[in-house]
C-alpha cells in the first residue's frame, strides 16, 4: 500500500466513515492466487469448516435388512450440517468404500438456482438485486464445495450440474476450491430443447445443453472410458504424416513399392508396418496403392466431453428436474466401480441413489424437501432391475431413513440411556469424553468445559432445580472454571433461564427439545422451508441449526363429488382447518392455512409404508376450495394422508375409503396394522 493511500484510510477511519469498496483489493492483496471472484459476503475455507454444526443424524426407519459394515442413507435435512456430520464419521472411519479406503469415491450434485424470483423495482435495481440474489447463489454452493472436497476420497471425483446462467461463476469456485489442476472436463449434456417459435426474431437462442464440471481430488483420481451405444463402420486411412523438422528419418522407407510424399513421413516403424500387414490391417489402396491402415468396426464409440446422444432429463417420476438415469450411469461408470461409495447431496427424486443400487454401489442420498425424501423412499421401494426404471423388479436395496436437524422427540424419549446421551452430546456439538470431577461422573467437553448428560432414566420424576445447581457447585465449583453445561430433557429443568451464575461459574441448562443458547453459538439459527408450490421445490434452502417435530392440527372431511354425466367417480379430501404449532427456534409458534406446505396421498396405503402417489400443494388447493380432487377408482381399502407444514412437520392419517362414502375395493387383510381414524 502506498502512503498516499495510508493516510486516506487513516482519515477515512478517524471520520468514522466505511472505506470505499473498491480498496479492498489494496487492503487485502490475493495472497497466491492471480486471479479469484469476489464478492460480498464471501467466508474464509476454515471458517466455513470450523462454522459449520454437525447435527446428529436420527434413524427414522429401515427398510430391509442393513448390513454390519455398511448401510445406505438416505437423510432428510440441510446438506450443509449433514456434510458435517458425515466428515465426523470420515474422521472416525466410518464412511468407507468397499475396499476400505475412506471417503467417498464420487460425488455428484445438482443444485438448484431459483430462476423463480421475481423483483419489483426500476430496471436498476432489479439488475442489482439480481447481483445480489447471484452472489448468495454463488456463497451457498461454495460453502457446500468446501466440505464436499473434503469428504472425497483421496482418489474421488467431484461431478457439478448446472446450467448456462451460474455456470461460469461455479467454474471459477470450483478452480479455487479444488485447484485448476484438478479440473478435468466440462461436458456438454443435452438438455429438453422447446419447440422453435415461428418468428421473424428471437432475443435469444433456445438452450439446448447443460454442463457437467469434472473435478479430480487429486493426481490419484482415474476414469473408466465410457461409451456411446455409437456403432462405426471399418475405415481406412492414409499412413503418411508429417515428418516435424526431418526429425523422423527412421520412417521414412519404402513400403508397398512407395516412399512417403516430400516432406512427410509413415507414421509407424517398419516393424510395427509389417506386423500390420500380416494381421491385414495395412495395405496399399486399391486405387493408388498408397500405404493405407484400418480402423475395424465397432458396435460403440469412445465418449467425447459431448454427451448429446442421451437426455439429460426424465420425467418418470414427476419430480421438477429429474435427471436421467442413462445420464448417471454413464457418470457412475466413469467415476466408480462396484463397492464404491456416492453422494448426491441434492438429491431430489434420487436418480443417483437408485443408479447407485442398481450398478451396486454404496449411496447417500441428502435432501431438504420431504417430498423429495417421500418420491425417493418410494423410487428406492421399487427398483426396476434396468437402467431407465425398465425390466424386472429389482431385490430391494436395504437403506435408512435419517433426520437431520429436525427431529422427532417422542422416538428420542424412548431411546436407550446410552444412545440417549450420544444422542444429546451431538446435538449440542460436545466431545464425548468421561470424565470426573469432585465424584462426580461427566459426560464430556464443549469448548474446554465440563458437560453432564442428566440421567432421566435414572431418576425418573426427579427434576434439576436451583438447589440441584448448589448442590452441583458444592461438589465441582472450584474445578471446573467458568463454564458447565447440563443436558436434560425440557421437562426436567425445574426454572426458566438458560443459565445461571453462582461465584463466577455459568451453570447452563441445555433442553430438549430444543435449546439454542445465542451465546453458544456462533451463527444464527434459521429454520428449514419447505415448498408451497411446484417452482418452489427448485429452491435453494440454507437452513442452521435443529428443531423438534411438532405435527400440525388438522380438521379434514373425505367424500365424493357428485357429478351429473361423469363416467369415473371423483373422491375429494377437504382441509377444513390447519394449525401449525411449530418450536421455533425454542419459541412456540402457531400458524394457518398460510404455513400449510403440501398434501401427500398414498392411495392404496398398505398399513407399513407410505407409497406416495400424488402431492397437492397449498396453491393448488386454495384455488380448489381447500380439496385435493382425485379418481376414486384408483383408492385401495385404506388412504393414506400425510399433511405438511412449511417447516417440515407432517400430521399424517389413515383413512378407510368408507369414510368417503365408498365400498372397499379388496377383501380386507387380516395383517392390515394401520388403525383408522373416526372421522373427523
Ligand atoms: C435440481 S433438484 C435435484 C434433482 C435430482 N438430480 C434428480 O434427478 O431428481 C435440487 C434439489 O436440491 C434440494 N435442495 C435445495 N437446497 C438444499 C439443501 N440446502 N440441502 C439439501 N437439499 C437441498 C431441493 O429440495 C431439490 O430437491
Amino acid at each position: 500500500m502506498n502512503d498516499e493511500l495510508r493516510q486516506r484510510v487513516i482519515q477515512a477511519l478517524q471520520r468514522g466513515e466505511d472505506l470505499p469498496s473498491d480498496w479492498a483489493r489494496e487492503l487485502f492483496p490475493p495472497e497466491k492466487r492471480e486471479y479469484e471472484l469476489t464478492y460480498y459476503g464471501k467466508e474464509r475455507e476454515e471458517d466455513i469448516i470450523a462454522g459449520t454444526m454437525a447435527v446428529p443424524l436420527q434413524a427414522e426407519r429401515t427398510f430391509g435388512r442393513n448390513g454390519v459394515d455398511w448401510h445406505n442413507m438416505l437423510i432428510f435435512g440441510d446438506n450443509l450440517q449433514v456434510m458435517k456430520t458425515l466428515l465426523e464419521q470420515k474422521k472416525a472411519g466410518k464412511l468407507c468404500n468397499a475396499d476400505g479406503t475412506p471417503g467417498v469415491r464420487l460425488i455428484y450434485i445438482d443444485p438448484p438456482f431459483a430462476t423463480k424470483r421475481e423483483f419489483s423495482g426500476s430496471q436498476d435495481q432489479k439488475a442489482y438485486q439480481d447481483r445480489v440474489a447471484g452472489a448468495q447463489f454463488v456463497e451457498f454452493l461454495r460453502r457446500r464445495l468446501v466440505l464436499l472436497r473434503e469428504l472425497l476420497a483421496n482418489n474421488g471425483s467431484l461431478f457439478v450440474h448446472l446450467d448456462q446462467k451460474k455456470g461460469h461463476y461455479i467454474k471459477v469456485v470450483l478452480d479455487e476450491v479444488f485447484g485448476e489442476n484438478n479440473f478435468r472436463n466440462e461436458i456438454i449434456v443435452r438438455r429438453t430443447q422447446k419447440n422453435y417459435l415461428e418468428r421473424d426474431y428471437i432475443s435469444s437462442l433456445n438452450v439446448a445443453t447443460d454442463i457437467l464440471y469434472v473435478y479430480a481430488r487429486s493426481t490419484q483420481t482415474q476414469f473408466a472410458p465410457v461409451f456411446k451405444d455409437e456403432a462405426i463402420a471399418e475405415t481406412w486411412h492414409s499412413l503418411d504424416a508429417p515428418n516435424w523438422s526431418g526429425t523422423r528419418p527412421n520412417l521414412i522407407y519404402e513400403l508397398f513399392g512407395k516412399m512417403p510424399p516430400k516432406g512427410r513421413c509413415w507414421a509407424w516403424s517398419p516393424e510395427k508396418a509389417t506386423d500390420a500387414i500380416e494381421r491385414g490391417d495395412l495395405r496399399p489402396n486399391p486405387r493408388t496403392g498408397k500405404p493405407v491402415y484400418r480402423i475395424p468396426a465397432r458396435d460403440k464409440t469412445l465418449c467425447t466431453s459431448l454427451w448429446d446422444d442421451l437426455a439429460a432429463y426424465s420425467f418418470s417420476s414427476g419430480y421438477p428436474t429429474e435427471k436421467s438415469e442413462k445420464l448417471s450411469a454413464r457418470v457412475v461408470q466413469m467415476a466408480t466401480t462396484e463397492g464404491d461409495l456416492i453422494l448426491d447431496a441434492f438429491a431430489g427424486s434420487g436418480t443417483t441413489c437408485a443408479v447407485a443400487a442398481k450398478l451396486g454401489r454404496r449411496w447417500i442420498g441428502i435432501d431438504c424437501g420431504k417430498l423429495a425424501i417421500y418420491t425417493i423412499q418410494k423410487r428406492m421401494l421399487n427398483l426396476k432391475t434396468e437402467i431407465g426404471n425398465k425390466g424386472k423388479a429389482r431385490k430391494l436395496q436395504p437403506f435408512t431413513l435419517y433426520n437431520a436437524g429436525l427431529y422427532d422427540f417422542s422416538k428420542l424419549k424412548q431411546l436407550p440411556w446410552a444412545d440417549w446421551r450420544f444422542f444429546c452430546l451431538q446435538l449440542f456439538g460436545c466431545k464425548e469424553e468421561l470424565h470426573t470431577i469432585g465424584g462426580l461422573q461427566l459426560d464430556g467437553k464443549l469448548k474446554g468445559a465440563s458437560v453432564l448428560v442428566f440421567n432421566h432414566h435414572e431418576k425418573p420424576g426427579v427434576g434439576i432445580d436451583e438447589e440441584t445447581i448448589k448442590t452441583i457447585h458444592a461438589a465441582v465449583g472450584k474445578k471446573i472454571g467458568r463454564k458447565f453445561y447440563i443436558i436434560a430433557p425440557r421437562g426436567v429443568f425445574g426454572f426458566q433461564q438458560d443459565y445461571i451464575d453462582l461465584d463466577g461459574v455459568r451453570y447452563y441448562a441445555m433442553r430438549v427439545p430444543y435449546s439454542i443458547i445465542n451465546e453458544l453459538h456462533q451463527r444464527e439459527f434459521t429454520a428449514l422451508k419447505q415448498p408451497n408450490d411446484e417452482m418452489a421445490v427448485n429452491d435453494t434452502v440454507d437452513s442452521v441449526g435443529f428443531d423438534f417435530i411438532q405435527p400440525p392440527k388438522v380438521k379434514w372431511t373425505p367424500g365424493v363429488n357428485a357429478r351429473k354425466g361423469q363416467l369415473t367417480k371423483e373422491a375429494f379430501l377437504k382441509i377444513d382447518k390447519f394449525e401449525s404449532r411449530a418450536r421455533l427456534r425454542g419459541e412456540d409458534t402457531h400458524g394457518g392455512m398460510e404455513t400449510f406446505s403440501m398434501l401427500m396421498l398414498d392411495f392404496d396405503y398398505d398399513g407399513d409404508v407410505f407409497d406416495l402417489d400424488t402431492v397437492f400443494y397449498n396453491h393448488q388447493m386454495e384455488e380448489a376450495g381447500w380439496e385435493a380432487r382425485f379418481s376414486a377408482e384408483s383408492l385401495g381399502n385404506n388412504v393414506m394422508a400425510v399433511f405438511i407444514d412449511i417447516h417440515g412437520n407432517e400430521a399424517r392419517e389413515v383413512i378407510p375409503l368408507t369414510q368417503f362414502s365408498l365400498q372397499p375395493t379388496k377383501p380386507v387383510a387380516k395383517k392390515t396394522k394401520a388403525k383408522a381414524k373416526p372421522k373427523k
